[in-house]
């Protein structure tokens, strides 16, 4: 039963000509499938339909050839080729009573056209602003490219009504849709009737709506998408100048839809912005307008939304990755499960689906883009296979989700735990500054697995093979987790670097145990990070934060490299420059001696000493594998010990980020009892249709 608070989110609200049955809005997401994957896509998409959402919009989509953003993979529009595809997304959303959406992208000045090698349009001749900094500009849109740009949405507009949608938005945030383009005089140059003034500015956007209105406006609403904060110096859209936008342009669109920023604040991670960061820029716009207002902010409270809507700073609660994370987020506050909500822990590792065109993961959510490739449902497990007892040894992100999902599948668990605690690194890592949202990862599943009668969990067992042996469960699974190499094996040094005994050295799992001293004022302490992830960037800040002088060495040209996937290195760079590190780029380590660290250039191979009290080695980790290699040695034992099977998953069998963890954990809870698939694929994977030659 709904908790009565809670009522406010379930109100029906109208969007131009339809009607949302709730306040529950899934603003529009990648996922690293695109035009690639579109079963996979819209199998996602059906099932936020299922878990309740009231609005559930595509990614962005390409509208026209003249503007598209290879290598990334979205979703295109290019031609009626295009809408059997769409058309299969839209009824997915619409099965269990959703609005269907599309995001329509016409990407200006941050579209390189690499697969079109068409030449970029924009409001002004400018190089084209992406990720990696193209060697290509865009030639000024000029009266003509206008009218033909405004026919190309027209005609997106009359495809994407043949798909099947209800809801168009018009893409001009984050820096990635040409109404902003248009709106921003750093992107808007002109000194025509578009350029100069806001009003002039906005005359592209109330064009295209209108001639969008004149064209499916009857059947089809239409938002529009705009930052509410450019962030990109004097010359960006401001919060000031979009809340005069939104009021010169009152009842332009059906709804507006407030985004925040550029895309690194809009989908900030939880290790630098908090649940609703977006409140103060967002407040008051919805008075400026009589049309709905949809919002974002990492909502996963039930309590935050409501309040956002009473207090009408938000009439529709976006969502993301608490969609992504938890598609059953509605029907779980519908239906008073409160605590059964898997929460995103806003590592942001959707994303790096995106960053690496593969195919997006989620660190809660392992079923995220593998409902159509696996067949598998975020909140049903597969039916139990014919054997009913399973031995989990380790409770970190890969115990924890096997143990969960086979319990829901019916099999009787053992989960053995060697420490007092259960989460594993997770445990560790989320008492390091930033990192105590990525505790959820343990608190969901503690939680799950707590009301299950058929999961049994042993603390302070650290097993033995013979005392896997001895309880004669039928299948094992060995979840034991990894540790911090201390030998800087890594990428730079394969095999171990010299390292002088007489140096002082911690790996991040000393750190962790607190093995440092408390104070490290008037000491130098290096950070070495091979690793390139956040772990590097998160010693440092401990070090700094004990009062170390702290100089980080890296081979990579920045700092945590990899979490330009995640779109946290500028954050990470600004907050270690706050905390007074010295960073030093494209330095790797050669040596480490008494009192000092040999540092060598990456391009040179010159050689510069650093003197230093102590070295905190960031390099890879060595896997936990003791217990099953010597289970493997007793195979010829397992028969009579009752044991059919025995199998190593997550950081035990090879480390990764958490969320590989929680996948191995899920997947072996799934295919457990499953028939032998040989070698067959996997997973399914959609094969494009060949033209006729
Ligand atoms: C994986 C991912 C992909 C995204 N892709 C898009 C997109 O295609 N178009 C868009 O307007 N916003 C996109 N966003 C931004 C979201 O719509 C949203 O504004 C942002 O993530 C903040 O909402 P949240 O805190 O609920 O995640 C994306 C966000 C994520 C996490
Ligand atoms: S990957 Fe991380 S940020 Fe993205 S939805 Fe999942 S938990 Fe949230």
């Amino acid at each position: 039963m709904c908790d009565a608070k809670y009522d406010i989110l379930f109100e029906p609200l109208a969007i131009g000509p339809h009607v949302a049955k709730n306040r529950f809005y899934q603003v529009p997401h990648c996922n690293g499938g695109g035009y690639r994957d579109p079963s996979a896509a819209a199998a996602m998409r059906g099932i936020k339909s299922e878990g309740g959402w009231g609005v559930i919009f595509t990614e962005q989509t390409e509208m026209h050839h003249t503007s598209e953003i290879t290598p990334f993979i979205e979703l295109r529009l290019w031609e009626d080729k295009d809408i059997p595809g769409l058309r299969r997304m839209s009824d997915a959303m619409k099965v269990h009573g959703a609005l269907a959406g599309i995001q329509l992208a016409y990407s200006g000045i941050n579209g390189p056209n690499f697969y079109t090698k068409e030449v970029p349009l924009a409001p002004s001749a400018l190089p084209i602003r992406t990720f990696t900094n193209d060697p290509v500009q865009a030639r000024a849109l000029d009266r003509t490219d206008i009218r033909n740009l405004r026919r190309w949405f027209v005609n997106a507009a009359k495809r994407s009504k043949i798909a099947g949608f209800d809801l168009i938005c018009l893409y001009g945030a984050h820096g990635f849709g040409i109404f902003q383009h248009f709106l921003s005089r750093a992107t808007n140059q002109r000194t025509d009737d578009y350029g100069g003034s806001l009003e002039n500015r906005s005359r592209f956007a109330r064009e295209v709506v209108a001639d969008i209105r004149e064209a499916v406006g009857d059947t089809t609403a239409i938002t529009m998408r705009v930052s509410l904060d450019e962030t990109i110096g004097e010359l960006g859209f401001s919060n000031a100048e979009v809340r005069e936008f939104v009021e010169m342009n009152a009842d332009l669109p059906d709804l507006w839809d407030l985004a925040h920023g550029a895309w690194e604040d809009c989908s900030g991670p939880s290790r630098f912005k908090e649940e609703g960061a977006q409140e103060i820029l967002v407040k008051g716009i919805r008075e400026l307008s009589t049309k709905p207002v949809v919002g974002v902010g990492r909502f996963t409270s039930p309590d935050v939304m409501a309040r956002m809507i009473r207090q009408g700073v938000l009439d529709f609660i976006g969502c993301a990755r608490p969609s992504i994370a938890d598609p059953f987020l509605p029907k779980k506050i519908e239906e008073g499960r409160i605590e059964d909500i898997r929460e995103c822990i806003g590592c942001n590792m959707c994303i790096t689906g995106d960053m690496t065109m593969s195919i997006s993961r989620c660190t809660q959510n392992p079923t995220f883009m593998e409902e159509w490739r696996k067949g598998w449902h975020p909140e049903r497990m597969n039916a139990k296979g014919e054997s009913q007892t399973v031995l989990v040894v380790g409770a970190g992100p890969a115990g924890l989700e096997a143990t969960r999902a086979l319990a829901l599948r019916g099999y009787d668990v053992t989960l053995a735990e060697a420490t007092t605690t259960l989460g594993g690194r997770v445990a560790r890592e989320r008492l390091l500054p930033g990192l105590s949202a990525w505790g959820r990862v343990v608190d969901y599943r503690q939680y799950q697995i707590s009301q299950r009668t058929n999961v049994e969990t042993y603390f302070d067992s650290r097993l033995t093979a013979e005392d896997v042996l001895g309880f004669g469960f039928e299948h094992v699974a060995i979840a034991t987790g990894s540790h911090w190499r201390r030998d800087g094996v890594a990428r730079q040094h394969v095999v171990p670097m010299p390292i002088d005994p007489g140096m002082t050295l911690w790996t991040p799992d000393d750190i962790m145990a607190k093995i440092h001293p408390e104070n490290l004022a008037g000491k130098t302490v290096v950070v070495y990070d091979d690793d390139h992830y956040y772990m590097g960037g998160v010693m440092a800040e401990v070090m700094a934060k004990a009062g170390a002088t702290v100089i980080l060495v890296t081979p990579s040209a920045y700092v945590s490299d990899w979490t330009r996937n995640t779109l946290e290195q500028g954050a990470i760079h600004v907050r270690l420059d706050d905390l007074g590190v010295d960073i030093r780029l494209n330095r790797g380590v050669t040596a480490i001696r008494a009192g000092e660290v040999e540092t060598n250039c990456t391009y040179t191979g010159r050689r510069k000493a650093i003197g230093c009290d102590a070295v905190v080695m960031v390099a890879s980790r060595l896997s936990e594998d003791a217990l099953y290699n010597d289970l493997l040695a007793r195979q010829a034992d397992w028969r009579d010990a009752g044991i059919r099977t025995v199998e190593i998953i997550g950081d035990a069998s090879a480390p990764a980020p958490i969320a590989w963890a929680t996948y191995a954990g899920h997947r072996y809870a799934r295919e457990l009892d499953t028939p032998d698939i040989g070698d067959a694929l996997p997973f399914r994977r959609e094969v494009t249709q060949l033209e006729p030659a």
